[in-house]
């Protein structure tokens, strides 16, 4: 399952939630997030009290295991599988020239991330897996659709050899909707939402199935359509401090209903929620939701 979105808006508090609610009905998580190598810290590993997720899945909290999905992890793991030696793949990449190469093209370093993945994705199979529900907390847009398109892009320019074997192995996964997902989440704002149509799109033609649409921190109005009508006119002759927080749950609204208008796919609603137990009170919502963003089928 990936969760993806602009910036901002809530993928990580969401990849924390649904991770929790899925350990929490029993599932054995695998929460991941693609990093950067010089990060020194992770929104995403801050609510399990870490700075960072670890190198390689390691348990977190009972039944969930974290890592951080790297370029250079995975690069280290395909020469491994390539050459058949840990040795030699690990020497290869210690020369300057190679580690170069592979952090200068783009494409290297999103092959880096989705070998990593494979290989997770590949111990989620078979009879006793070891994990039965993988969340990817993406990064912002451009990078998840370079990520969800790499294979069709790499494809075109390596058609054969061990790099095409895993690219086709990786698709037959992400691209099957009984299998992966993506969860965009956004807010009930203009831009956002924007985005978030233009993402939707981005998937499909990247041929990543898409879940659904997280529309969070949705306000809640606390004016009746009467003390509005009445408001209305005041707040705009004034210019009062406060008038775009009085028009933000119409502006809500209206963007929902533009989202809904523009796309058949299922739609969640998390409501603004105080920052104390924020991702108790939203894994408590998500438990009882309709449509709820979580497979629920066996491995
Ligand atoms: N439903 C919500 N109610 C209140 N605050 C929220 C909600 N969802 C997210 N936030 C807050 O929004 C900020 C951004 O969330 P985060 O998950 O880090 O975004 P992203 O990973 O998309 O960049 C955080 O401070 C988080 O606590
Ligand atoms: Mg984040």
């Amino acid at each position: 399952m990936l969760i993806t979105g602009k910036g901002g808006v809530g993928r990580s508090v969401m990849t924390a939630a649904l991770a929790k609610l899925a350990a929490k009905r029993g599932k054995r998580v695998l929460v991941t997030e693609v990093g950067d190598e010089g990060d020194d810290y992770s929104p995403l590993a801050r609510h399990w009290n870490r700075e960072r997720l670890p190198q390689h899945p390691e348990l977190i909290e009972p039944n969930i295991h974290g890592a951080v999905l790297l370029a250079r992890t995975g690069q280290e793991l395909f020469l491994k599988s390539v050459l058949r030696s840990g040795t030699i793949a690990r020497a290869a990449l210690g020369s300057d020239a190679l580690r170069r190469l592979l952090s200068a093209g783009p494409s290297f370093r999103e092959m880096g991330v989705f070998f990593q993945l494979l290989s997770a994705l590949r111990q989620k199979t078979g009879p006793n897996p070891t994990h039965e529900l993988i969340l990817i907390d993406m990064p912002a847009t451009g990078h998840t659709l370079s990520l969800t398109g790499l294979p069709e892009t790499l494809l075109k320019l390596v058609p054969g050899g061990p790099i095409a074997a895993a690219l086709k192995e990786g698709q037959t996964y992400l691209n099957d909707p009984k299998l992966a997902s993506a969860w965009i989440v956004t807010l009930p704002e203009t831009l956002p939402v924007s985005e978030c149509l233009e993402l939707i799109e981005g998937l499909k033609k990247t041929r990543m199935p898409v879940g659904g649409v997280v529309v969070n921190r949705m306000p809640a109005d606390p004016f009746t359509a009467e003390e509005r009508e009445g408001l209305g006119p005041l707040v705009d002759q004034h210019g009062w401090l406060g008038r775009e927080a009085f028009k933000k749950p119409l502006v809500a609204h209206r963007e929902l209903a533009r989202l809904r208008s523009h796309t058949a796919l299922p739609i969640f609603v998390m409501p603004e929620l105080p920052h104390e137990g924020l991702i108790a009170a939203m894994a408590g919502l998500l438990d009882v939701a309709t449509p709820l963003p979580l497979p629920t089928g066996g491995a």
